[in-house]
């Protein structure tokens, strides 16, 4: 299957609508920076790399026709455009490494023409996506060591090809250990309230020609009771310099899950994800959404009555002595984790 989620096309950012699918594979045309920050506040791009990538051209997007002639009005353009898109979604460290990355590029260039940090702006910009590509692919060669013949792994949310470039953390795992010859069983969790994993786990793993089998989240601890799962694979939106992760709503679930039947569980995420300078996972912000996501966004009809009160977070916590190992470009990260982290990420 050779799909781009994201990538700049026709002078504008070309994305895959993840908001269609599976019914439908939509590709959008975006040439301005309100539609970009709606599109990822929707989710129709999401994932933590991709926001990385779509931050990094969003930030060209929104420079690209600055008339700023020296540096100075330059930097107060670029600003303005790093601050609006850093207010879009404030869990995943990948949106704002992406904006920082491209930040930096203009600084060290600060002595050159306008013109020409536009271009070096557009180049770094095209460097994160190349880099994307080889970092997903080299999470998957180090993760899938861990994988035997006939594991059966279970995941949640979607952390693959649409949550990248074209490959994947948690699910590249997955796609390198079938290329080397295994042959493996997938559980993809559901993951409410969005059901990533219901609409783009399934449906990118199906067509990858991977065994995959949905389950609504509620049923992941009878198939560890019952023995079905080999490992859990989940993908990470940030992690603090002691390994805590904040993932989609439910990893927690599943990491405690894992603890108690004595299932490995591990974390595969580029080293693009790390925020060291956060200590723990309590510092880690957790995206609140907007209750109709719960009370019936993907229903015919309203699922509640009106006016329920809705707790709706995106993201979880989990906490690092419930991780195994974290599986990265790098390599892979065992405890103890503050040093190891600095050890392996450099
Ligand atoms: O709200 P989403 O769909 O952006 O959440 C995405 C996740 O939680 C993924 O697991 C995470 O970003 C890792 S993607 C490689």
């Amino acid at each position: 299957m050779d799909i781009r989620t994201i990538e700049w096309k026709n002078k504008s950012i070309k994305i895959i609508n993840q908001t269609k699918l599976p019914l439908k594979l939509e590709y959008l045309y975006i040439k301005d920076l309100k539609t970009l920050w709606r599109a990822i506040k929707e989710l129709k791009v999401r994932g933590a790399p991709a926001l990385g990538a779509a931050a990094a051209w969003g930030v060209y997007l929104g420079i690209k026709d600055s008339k700023a002639k020296n540096f100075a009005d330059f930097s107060k353009d670029l600003e303005k455009v790093a601050k609006y898109l850093a207010s879009c979604r404030p869990t995943a460290r990948n949106l704002f490494w992406g904006i920082e990355r491209m930040c930096s590029i203009a600084v060290r260039n600060q002595q050159e023409p306008v013109s020409l940090i536009k271009k070096l702006l557009f180049k770094e910009a095209q460097k994160i996506i190349e880099e994307d590509r080889q970092t997903s692919r080299r999470i998957g060669r180090y993760g899938a060591k861990l994988i035997k013949d006939k594991d059966t792994i279970l995941t949640i949310c979607n952390a693959g090809i649409l949550a990248t470039i074209d490959y994947g953390t948690a699910l590249g795992v997955i796609y390198k250990a079938k290329e080397e010859g295994k042959r493996l069983k997938v559980y993809a969790c559901e993951t409410r309230p969005l059901l990533q994993g219901a609409r783009l786990t399934t449906w990118e793993l199906k067509k990858k020609g991977i065994d995959v089998t949905l389950i609504c989240d509620s049923m992941a601890a009878t198939l560890m009771q019952q023995g079905k799962i080999g490992k859990v694979i989940a993908g990470a939106d940030r992690i603090a310099a002691n390994a805590d992760t904040a993932n989609k709503i439910g990893t927690y679930n599943l990491a405690v899950l894992s603890h108690y039947h004595k299932i490995p569980f591990y974390i595969a995420a580029p080293h693009s994800t790390f925020n060291l300078r956060i200590k723990t996972g309590k510092d880690i912000p957790i995206e609140e959404r907007n209750s109709k996501e719960v009370t019936g966004l993907f229903f015919k009809r309203p699922i509640t009555g009106r006016n329920i009160k809705v707790f709706n977070p995106a993201f979880d916590i989990t906490p690092q002595h419930l991780i195994t190992a974290i599986i990265t470009d790098k390599g892979i990260i065992r405890p103890p984790f503050i040093k190891n982290i600095v050890k392996i990420l450099k």
